[in-house]
């Protein structure tokens, strides 16, 4: 982010102790109540907060995308945006009992534009959740987390008294894998009475929005990912050597672009990026800390409450996602399928 000069109300108060403007003439009553904006005399420029690497104001730079977004049109179904450029609710469309192509079509244009999607009732069996996931791909089974009795390409997610969510921080899907997911479909079965949100994060915004050396930095480095972060106490004791084998750590970049829109994805996360190549651990952690921490701007995010039989189909290139944890000791029961992407580059 850019430094920007920093202005406060003083800056902009022309107003005397005595009630009247400092050109000398008396103020109306509403004049003489009404505080100035803090931002009038900013141009809508971002300030910094002092001290901190923390600054404030508009983000002006996702008016343009939010304006494209809004202009799209939709042959098969209705679409409400949820977040500023980010997150799209879907409405008039049943995904229970296979679509037809051109619908599958639309609902997958609508993922690539609004990174994740969401859907409102829709009591998908098992076999009817893998069968509408399968319309976008292979499907992987996961070696860490526990899949559904039946059908092991569902990961389920079952969180209750006993358990406990941990699946709050902002985290791409399996970036450990050589070929992480290009995106899942998760279904809820059952929901806390409140709480429970999933948030997810446009990491295209996430990357525009830092400052240009920064930028710069980021997309000449590589980062390496391993799954022992995350999933050491979910390895089986004495399996660690041929999961090792199995699931090498690997080497992605920091800044991927997608392989359909070409947009650029800030591409790091706490739950599994190690550290960065060729950097010193000290540099390393910081560089990490900075870039994850883009994931928390609120102004990049949207928010999905859930309802039982509601569905999230996210574009894990392009969005991160945190479970909020704030339901405990409530259940609540998801289940995932995940679908094979291709290697970031
Ligand atoms: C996940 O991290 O994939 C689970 C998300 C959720 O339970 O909302």
């Amino acid at each position: 982010m850019s430094t920007v000069e920093q202005h406060g109300p003083s800056d902009t108060d022309e107003t005397q102790p005595n009630g009247k403007a400092s050109n000398g003439k008396a103020q109306t009553d509403e004049a003489q109540h009404s505080v100035p904006d803090p931002g009038s005399a900013l141009n809508a420029k971002r300030v910094q907060m002092p001290g901190y690497d923390v600054y404030l104001g508009p983000f002006t730079q996702l008016e343009a995308e939010r304006s494209r977004l809004d202009q799209l049109e939709w042959q098969h179904f209705d679409i409400k945006r949820v977040g500023t450029t980010i997150g799209a609710e879907i409405r008039g469309v049943d995904i229970v009992n296979d679509p037809a192509t051109e619908v599958l079509d639309e609902i997958r244009q609508a993922l690539y534009e609004y990174k994740v999607i969401f859907f409102r009732d829709q009591p998908l069996t098992p076999e009817a959740h893998i069968r509408f996931a399968q319309h976008f791909g292979e499907l992987e089974t996961h070696p860490f987390l526990p899949g559904s009795d039946t059908h092991p390409e569902l990961v389920r997610f079952e969180k209750g008294p006993d358990t406990g969510g941990y699946e709050n921080g902002w985290h791409h899907d399996v970036t450990w894998r050589e070929v992480p997911s290009m995106g899942a479909v998760l279904h809820a079965l059952q929901v806390p009475a409140s709480g429970g949100d999933t948030l997810f994060c446009d990491m295209n915004a996430a990357f525009e929005g830092l400052d240009p050396e920064l930028k710069a930095e980021a997309e000449s480095l590589t980062a390496v990912h391993d799954f022992l972060r995350a999933f050491r106490q979910q390895v089986e004791p004495g399996k660690e050597a041929e999961m090792r084998e199995q699931y090498p750590a690997v080497e992605h970049p920091v800044v991927c672009t997608h392989p359909v829109t070409g947009k650029k994805l800030l591409y790091v996360n706490r739950f599994f990026t190690d550290f960065i190549v060729g950097m010193e651990a000290e540099a390393s952690f910081a560089m990490l800390d900075r870039l994850c921490r883009q994931a928390d701007t609120l102004e990049y995010q949207c928010r999905f409450s859930w309802e039982p039989d509601s569905v999230a189909f996210w574009d894990n290139r392009a969005v991160q996602h945190y479970a909020a944890s704030d339901y405990f000791p409530d259940t609540r029961v998801m289940e995932r399928a995940s679908i094979v992407g291709t290697r970031p580059q």
